[in-house]
């Protein structure tokens, strides 16, 4: 477990076992995490939050919290980081490869499940186990992070298959596990965090992914409101473009390319042979300069919202989120269009038919 912990990291590391992490409530402990896991501007952030939330964080031992998609991401850092912290971690896992990884990275008090939420078997047999792992005490924290990119891509370019993936995963797996683990975390009066997107607020593209992004903000939004009654706190989270699997360039233009070839002569007439290429050379800058590469801004989103008195109903992660995105998602449509085609290739030929 301790293997990714630098020497660097040894001093706080063995400070937080003096004030061991989480277990007496307070922010300093959550700070003295390895610096590996928390570093740079992370870390200042945590402070301000030390300084301004000293006594309002929550116990984290003996609390239960389930996360969807821990094979890599965010979900898989959130995992680790949970378990150093003292939760008690249930990890859905859609390999066995991911979840033997897991296992094998963190301690005895973390425990694996392989869940695929597009399956109704798969979630009723999760829900079973988590109901027998929680007992009376409920589950804490339920974080709804599981989600693939499906094919993005021009609309006209896609069949209504490819919308089909990303929906199924993103929106209605998310929806099909909070609804079956309610009963759980209401008992807890616990809190539910939903991994959305800056695609929840800002199209960039076409594809399901924005339609399954908009949608899990518009059920978070219902369930928040539903959920105060019984004192269980529900946020989302709208992180703007990492540095994972799901956001890799290659694999989407590659995917982009198999699109193109199949496309009717018309309309590969209409974009241009060399269209993708283009447009992939004219958006790489960009996406170049606001990609983050520091995972932890997006677990330190869901650990203020499992373990703040106050958590809030939505964290924005990442510079491009705060500063561009978000910023975009409050402007005129005709800005937004504007900005956003102006990071577009123009057609080859439009009106051709
Ligand atoms: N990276 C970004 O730029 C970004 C930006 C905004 C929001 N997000 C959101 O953050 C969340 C996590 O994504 P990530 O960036 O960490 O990407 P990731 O590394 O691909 O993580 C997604 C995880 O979900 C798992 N998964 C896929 N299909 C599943 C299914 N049917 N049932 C259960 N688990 C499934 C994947 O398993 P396998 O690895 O085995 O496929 C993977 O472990 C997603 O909801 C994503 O939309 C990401």
């Amino acid at each position: 477990m301790q293997d990714e912990v630098s020497q660097s990291d040894t001093v706080a590391f063995k400070l937080s076992t003096y004030l061991p992490c989480c277990q007496n409530g307070s922010r300093a402990t959550v700070y003295l995490l390895p610096r590996s896991v928390y570093k740079g501007r992370t870390c200042r952030r945590r402070l301000i939050s030390l300084l301004v939330e000293k006594s309002s964080a929550l116990q984290s031992s003996s609390k239960y919290v389930f996360i969807t998609g821990c094979d890599t991401g965010f979900g898989n850092s959130a995992a680790k980081t949970f378990d150093r912290c003292g939760f008690r971690v249930l990890a859905g896992c859609l390999t066995e490869v991911g979840a033997t990884q897991l296992s094998e990275a963190t301690s005895n008090r973390l425990k694996t499940t392989l869940l695929d939420v597009t399956d109704s078997d798969s979630v009723d047999k999760v829900v079973d186990w988590i109901k027998n792992e929680v007992g009376d005490k409920g589950l804490w924290g339920l974080i709804n992070n599981a989600g693939v990119p499906g094919v993005i891509a021009p609309t006209d370019w896609l069949k209504i298959e490819h919308f089909r993936k990303p929906i199924a995963v993103n929106l209605l797996g998310l929806i099909h596990v909070t609804l079956a683990l309610l009963p759980q975390v209401k008992r807890a009066k616990g809190r539910i965090v939903n991994v959305g997107s800056i695609g929840g607020r800002v199209a960039v593209s076409g594809g399901g992914y924005f339609a399954s992004k908009y949608g899990v903000q518009g059920f978070t939004d219902s369930l928040r409101r539903d959920m105060k009654a019984f004192g269980v706190n529900v946020s989302v989270i709208e992180p703007g473009l990492f540095k994972t699997g799901l956001a890799d360039p290659e694999r989407a233009f590659r995917e982009k390319m198999e699109l193109f070839r199949q496309l009717p002569a018309a309309v590969k007439h209409q974009y241009g042979d060399d269209f993708l290429r283009k447009d992939a050379e004219k958006k790489r800058p960009l996406n170049e300069r606001i990609l983050n590469k520091d995972l932890s801004l997006v677990v330190w989103c869901m650990e203020h919202a499992l373990t703040s008195k106050h958590p809030r109903s939505r964290y924005s992660a990442g510079w491009d989120a705060k500063h561009l995105w978000i910023p975009l998602s409050y402007m005129p449509t005709f800005v937004q269009d504007y900005v956003l085609l102006k990071n577009k290739v123009n057609l080859a030929n439009p009106h051709a038919t």
